[in-house]
């Protein structure tokens, strides 16, 4: 009878990675709701988790949902651009999944546009990535193996009037992603961006139709694809779209034209 090996055992039994002696960690980025709340339940079953956010009654709430599916938890309630706290909580922990999601979208045309609002999507959306990062790529990298997520956006490819700020906030995590994975590939270290078009979430104000908009599931699928993926494997960019924005997803709206 032939022998199976688990899917590890390939690559190990070449010589080319150890085995995993424990569950890898994730550590996920507003985590509080939305698409990262997806991730963190996406992620759960093979994976303990850091969840963060400023929210930390929701985050609770899904630290409970993902504990129900295997994983062990730990919450930090922390607005992600305090960069010298969030590298107090994260010295020294071994994170081997990064997925840097929080964010935020002001539209709104560049002249009605108040500092304040300006300052905040570029703290949250870009300076926040080079803190969140830093202090655990070195990690990464000593043990040689991890993985940078980073979700993007159709936003970090398009322009549209109304987003100097938000989408020139999408273009700079494309440069980032790119450079930092020639920076960290050969030394084992996957960087991944994964940009979405239009989410069912609380990102759009409310009254928007969201009827044919993706899921945060579908999306936490395409995170959960690219970090399980082969330790050989990169799968550097992935672009996911709802299908129409005109004919609603199954279960909301008209059962006549969801497919
Ligand atoms: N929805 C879309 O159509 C769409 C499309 C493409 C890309 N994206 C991107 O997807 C990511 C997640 O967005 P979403 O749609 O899930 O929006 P969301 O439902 O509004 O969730 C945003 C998350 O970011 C966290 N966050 C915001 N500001 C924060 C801060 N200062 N400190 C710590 N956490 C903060 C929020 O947590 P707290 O409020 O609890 O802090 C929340 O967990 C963003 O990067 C967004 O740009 C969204």
């Amino acid at each position: 009878m032939a022998l199976v090996f688990p899917a590890w055992a390939g690559a190990y039994l070449s010589g080319m990675t150890p085995p995993p002696t424990s569950r890898p960690v994730a550590l996920i980025t507003g985590a509080s709701r939305g698409i990262g709340a997806a991730i963190a339940l996406r992620l759960a079953p093979k994976h303990d988790l850091i969840l963060t956010a400023r929210d930390a009654t929701r985050l609770a709430e899904v630290a409970t949902a993902c504990e129900a599916l295997g994983a062990t938890v730990r919450c930090i309630a922390a607005d992600v651009r305090d960069a010298a706290g969030l590298a107090e909580q994260l010295a020294g922990v071994p994170v081997d999944v990064l997925v840097n999601n929080a964010g935020l979208g002001i539209l709104k045309p560049f002249l009605e546009t108040t500092a304040e609002e300006w300052h905040r999507q570029v703290d949250v959306n870009v300076n926040a990535l080079y803190h969140v990062t830093r202090a655990v790529l070195p990690g990464m990298v000593v043990r040689g193996r991890g993985h940078v997520c980073i979700i993007g956006s159709m936003a970090g490819r398009n322009t549209f009037a109304g987003g100097t700020c938000y989408a020139g906030t999408k273009h700079f995590v494309m440069g980032f992603a790119e450079s930092l994975l020639l920076e960290v590939r050969d030394a084992g270290v996957a960087v991944s961006v994964i940009t979405p078009g239009s989410v069912d979430t609380d990102f759009f104000p409310e009254g928007t139709n969201r009827t044919w908009m993706l899921d945060p599931q579908n999306v936490a699928d395409a995170v959960g694809f690219t970090v399980e993926a082969p330790a050989h494997m990169l799968v550097h960019r992935l672009e996911v779209r709802p299908l129409s924005t005109k004919r609603p997803r199954a279960g909301h709206g008209d059962s006549a034209t969801a497919s």
